[in-house]
């Protein structure tokens, strides 16, 4: 209860610091308008807009299969669109040559969903990988630099010259993180970074993330179905659901919302271990099954582990 007091008093004191800050100091970092991104006939994103703001962590949420990667490897460009406009930096990516958009992607860290780290590659060559892309450095530098990369996310350094498979599950995701650390971003993509973990683990990663995101003053686009990291580290919430945004905002717009998959993911069983619903009116439950778009239930709960 203590805990959840204090959680409370975190979230107001992070939403009323956001509020305070006038919008015209936070020029959007990312940029989606009325995007559409489809395979064959099937569309996936239907009409989507998005903005993450300079020094925010954006936490994305939103059914199983509803295009949470899908939206994230477009913005990054490795799919592409059908129509829309995506705008990273304030660059159209339309509009940018192959080397204008290269020297994008040295801007910005990505941990995806799947397939973290090459399994061939040791840690430190994994984290040296985009550094061998995207500079010219000598092994000598190229060395030191993993090894801080190493130390930054709390990985011993004898992690280096291990391959993945020698490497527990959170040992992998700070890897991960790691690479992605590698060329010093502005701008972190996340995908699901806490799946996997058990409830330490995961928080103790979200702290990492919080405390890299304060210290290197980075923006934090994280895609996640995990409701503790939702509460505890995330400064607006963006919600996904028929190829749309349905609500972007605090976590109060998002208790607020009479949305049904929202009402259902924030107002759910496990919600109710986590989330301070005295924050928002109370809204009755929603059956699983009357939701609607419920593809599925939010995997969060790190508390429903460690009853
Ligand atoms: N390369 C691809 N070719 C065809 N269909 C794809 C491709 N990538 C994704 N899809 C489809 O797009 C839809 C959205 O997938 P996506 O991986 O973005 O879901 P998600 O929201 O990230 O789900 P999860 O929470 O399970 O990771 C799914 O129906 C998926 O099958
Ligand atoms: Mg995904």
């Amino acid at each position: 209860m203590q805990e959840n007091d204090s959680q409370e008093n975190e979230s107001r004191e992070r939403e009323s610091q956001q509020n305070d800050k006038p919008e015209i100091d936070k020029p959007p970092i990312i940029r989606v308008r009325d995007l559409y991104v489809g395979f064959g006939p099937k569309m996936v994103l239907e009409g989507l807009d998005l903005d993450v703001k300079a020094g925010e962590v954006m936490g994305f949420v939103g059914g199983s299969g509803q295009g949470k990667s899908v939206l994230t490897r477009t913005i990054l460009g490795l799919l592409p669109k059908t129509s829309g406009e995506i705008e990273v930096f304030g660059e159209d990516i339309d509009k940018l040559s192959p080397e204008e958009h290269r020297a994008l992607e040295r801007r910005w860290g990505v941990l995806f969903q799947s397939g973290a780290l090459f399994s061939a590659l040791t840690v430190k060559q994994n984290i040296q990988a985009p550094m061998r892309e995207y500079l010219s450095l000598s092994q000598e530098t190229m060395d030191e630099l993993a090894m801080l990369k190493i130390k930054l996310v709390g990985l011993a350094p004898d992690a280096a010259d291990k391959f993945p498979s020698e490497l527990s599950g959170g040992m992998i995701k700070r890897a991960a993180l790691a690479r992605a650390l590698s060329l010093d971003p502005e701008l972190l993509f996340l995908d699901e970074p806490t799946s996997g973990l058990d409830p330490i683990g995961a928080a103790e990663f979200d702290e990492l993330i919080s405390t890299l995101q304060k210290t290197l003053g980075l923006t934090v686009f994280m895609v996640t179905h995990d409701l503790d990291s939702l509460y505890s580290i995330c400064d607006t919430i963006a919600a996904l659901a028929d190829g749309k945004v349905i609500a972007s905002g605090p976590l109060s717009t998002m208790l607020a919302s009479d949305h049904p998959w929202l009402r259902s993911y924030f107002h759910g069983k496990r919600a109710r271990t986590i989330v301070p619903q005295g924050a928002a009116p109370k809204i009755p439950d929603v059956p699983a099954s009357d939701a609607g778009l419920l593809t599925a239930a939010p995997a969060g709960s790190r508390h429903g582990a460690r009853a």
